[in-house]
């Protein structure tokens, strides 16, 4: 049985200030420390946010490919294990489309990962142009071989996969569960005929527009195991509603 995960990426979002009032509503609404829900503030809220909140799951929503060295502006994965993130973010589809990362860019970042100990998670997902060609599962199909054949399917022992359908993401509009569940299907089959363990176990999160009112629609599906949230994560109580629409909960 995998255990349901909800990633928060508050993208660039949020303030010194919003850590404390996310921070202070979190504590009030969990006695005791949370470790299925991991939050990715921007970098530079991390050491406010842990220190707010010593217990969270912190995740990066980027990482440099490279270790160290003459890359202005970037952290490495090393830097951010430092800071204290257990996942990162790869590939997600703002870094694909606005900064042009390709997929041995983002196989790459994959890699420095887990090199660094900190478990990736590698962003899929189709534009509305590509649906609409009914290219969404080739495309996302190479999203994933691409990993595959840079990491080996043994890589994905200690990964976790986010489908996001681009079109679904800050628009309001939500794939249908059966949608998402199509192509979580097809990304797990896909997985599973490299390796049945690595297929069978793997958490494959949904995002894109997920909030307290849809969620457990979708977290029902068989092979949609938790949700990637973007907007409603910077709403503690909103956040804390979609965790508790994990099937377990
Ligand atoms: P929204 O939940 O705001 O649509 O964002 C989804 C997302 O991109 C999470 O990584």
């Amino acid at each position: 049985m995998r255990r349901g995960l909800i990633g928060g990426n508050w993208k660039m979002n949020g303030s010194r200030e919003f850590v404390a009032a996310f921070a202070s509503r979190w504590t009030e609404l969990h006695a005791t420390p949370v470790d299925d829900v991991f939050i990715c503030p921007p970098i530079g809220l991390f050491d406010a946010l842990s220190r707010a909140l010593p217990h969270v799951v912190l995740g990066a929503q980027n990482v440099y490919l490279e270790a160290s060295g003459a890359y202005t502006g970037e952290h490495s994965a090393d830097m951010v294990s430092d800071l204290g993130a257990r996942f990162a973010l790869v590939g997600h589809s703002e870094r694909r489309q606005l900064f042009g990362e390709d997929d041995s860019t983002v196989a790459g970042k994959f890699l420095a990962s887990q090199r660094a100990g900190v478990t990736p998670v590698l962003c899929v997902g189709e534009t509305l142009d590509e649906r609409r060609a009914g290219a969404a599962a080739d495309v996302v199909a190479r999203q994933i071989d691409a990993v595959v054949a840079a990491a080996g399917i043994g890589a994905f022992n200690d990964a976790v996969v986010a489908y996001e359908p681009v079109w679904a993401i800050g628009t309001g509009e939500t794939a249908t569960p059966a949608e998402a569940q199509e192509m979580h299907e097809m990304i797990r089959e896909r997985l599973t005929k490299s390796d049945q363990n690595v297929g069978d176990a793997i958490r494959i999160l949904y995002g894109g527009s997920v909030k307290a009112d849809n969620a457990a629609l979708l977290f029902a599906e068989p092979d949609i195991d938790g949700g990637l949230v973007g907007g409603a994560s910077l709403d503690a109580a909103e956040l804390n509603t979609i965790r508790q629409s994990l099937p377990e909960h």
